[in-house]
């Protein structure tokens, strides 16, 4: 009897040990895989930062009021430009086409904002020199909220802007008189 007892007892110690070692290998990958990736992005930053400066972003480059809201390149994709700044976006209301790749490019003009359009992937923040770039793809007409997501001072929460995916063709034909589009007022 004690003699069963004991070789049950050597099995499940052997299947426990067995176990144990599995749950640790894989502790051990995915914490090489978090100090890699890392260590990998620290050691290698991104080669496509963007500076701009931001005193003069209203004045010349990118980012003049002119060249702000939608506008289409020669592939036929969609380019945003925005720019934040205590406390709106401009434009305050952004009209993009659907089922086309959009681009969009967006800076600060004094502090940290966030850059977030709900319904979407995009979510960043808006460094001032530096310039943030998202791409995204609307399947679908419709309106999104794009509020500051990142505490900007006392007029944080009334900082928001509209993003209006609006059909393909109509897009076109309202942009097709115009060297950039909003649908700000
Ligand atoms: Cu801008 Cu919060």
């Amino acid at each position: 009897m004690s003699d069963v007892h004991n070789e049950a007892a050597a099995v499940a110690e052997r299947v426990e040990r067995r176990w144990a070692t599995v749950a640790i290998l894989i502790i051990v990958f995915l914490a090489g895989m978090a100090a890699f990736a890392g260590i990998h992005q620290a050691t290698m930053p991104q080669t496509a930062v963007e500076t701009i400066d931001p005193t003069t972003i209203h004045l010349q480059g990118e980012f003049i009021e002119s060249n702000l809201g939608s506008a289409v390149e020669q592939d036929g994709s969609v380019t945003v430009r925005a720019i934040g700044q205590q406390y709106s976006f401009s434009p305050p209301c952004i009209v993009v086409p659907t089922q086309t790749p959009v681009t969009f490019r967006a800076t600060s003009a004094d502090v940290v904002h966030g850059f977030l359009i709900q319904g979407t992937n995009i979510n960043t923040m808006l460094v001032p020199g530096y310039v943030s770039v998202q791409k995204a793809s609307f399947d679908q007409p419709g309106e999104h909220l794009m509020p500051c997501q990142e505490f900007c001072s006392v007029g944080h929460e009334g900082m928001w802007a509209k993003v209006k995916a609006v059909d393909k063709q109509q897009f076109l034909s309202e942009i097709a008189d115009k060297r950039r589009l909003s649908c700000a007022p």
